[in-house]
């Protein structure tokens, strides 16, 4: 039997992520596209990225896998994601040597078929990455050549990933050249950080010259998790707060998620 549901989301819909400083709406599309959220422990990354997860599980033309060396912040939504990867560097290589390859197949593809940009659909879906605290797989577990595979195949699906509808979204307490290849760094066309420990630190997650033209995360209000700069559409970065769901939410929505999918969902 078939139900309408009305209205049903999608991957090429604007994403929300919070409110502006003069309380508007901040959404951003990340069809095309892809995102790097930095900022200082406790400003807010976990926070908006389980946000953005939550309305794209609902999405039925887009999969996600995720990447979460921590367990506890992505944990919620392993039964909505393909693959989810925790602290484990073998299974963070597969992965990333997987989804290159499922790339590769695309292009191939869209080459014989003479498209240029791949247009999801339940059949042929997005592939979102969320990957939390990106570094432990750049600089912390596993051995440097592991570390360094990790990197360049990652690099690779940012790179080249666009126009196959594979979509990045990466998080970072740092983001400085000894965690984070600035070769990778740079690929990242939207950023967000919130709290940033120093004019430094808030310009390699903005972009060179931002701190000094007056968009320094480091005067964040750091009682405010969430209080942010967002370099997305606009020319500038845009102060805004993100949007907070509580744990009870979470869990609402990745259990609908998960029937929805069609997944199998734990206790
Ligand atoms: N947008 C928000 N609005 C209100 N409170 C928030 C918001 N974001 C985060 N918080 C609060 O701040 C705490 C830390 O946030 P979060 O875990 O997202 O930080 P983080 O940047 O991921 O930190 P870490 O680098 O340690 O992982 C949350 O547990 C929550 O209490
Ligand atoms: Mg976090």
């Amino acid at each position: 039997m078939n139900i309408a549901l009305g209205p049903v989301m999608s991957i090429k819909d604007p994403i929300y992520l919070g409110r502006s400083a003069s309380n508007e709406a901040v959404n951003v599309t990340m069809y095309g596209k892809n995102m790097m959220l930095n900022g200082e422990p406790g400003s807010g990354k976990s926070g908006l990225m389980n946000n953005m997860i939550a309305q794209v599980s609902l999405m039925p033309d887009a999969r996600m896998l995720g990447f979460d060396a921590k367990l506890v912040e992505l944990m919620p939504w392993a039964d909505v994601m393909d693959v989810f990867v925790g602290p484990e560097m073998r299974k963070a290589l597969q992965t990333m040597l997987w989804i290159q390859k499922l790339m590769d197949r695309r292009y191939d593809w869209m080459s014989r078929n003479r498209i240029r940009k791949l247009v999801p659909s339940p059949a042929e879906p997005a592939w979102v990455l969320f990957l939390d605290e990106v570094a432990y797989y750049t600089s912390v577990a596993g051995t440097k050549v592991e570390q360094e595979l990790f990197s360049a195949l990652f690099r690779d699906v940012v790179a080249r990933g666009r126009a196959a509808a594979i979509i990045p979204i990466m998080g970072t307490q740092r983001a400085s050249f000894d965690i984070l290849p600035t070769a990778l760094r740079d690929l990242f066309a939207y950023r967000w950080t919130g709290r940033a420990t120093t004019p430094g630190s808030s310009d390699v997650a903005l972009g060179a010259g931002w701190a000094e033209a007056g968009y320094n995360a480091m005067s964040l209000d750091p009682k405010k998790p969430g209080d942010s700069f967002l370099l997305a559409e606009g020319n500038a970065p845009q102060r805004m707060r993100a949007a907070w769901m509580t744990d009870e939410e979470i869990q609402t929505v990745a259990a609908f998620a998960a029937q929805l999918r069609g997944h199998r969902a734990s206790a």
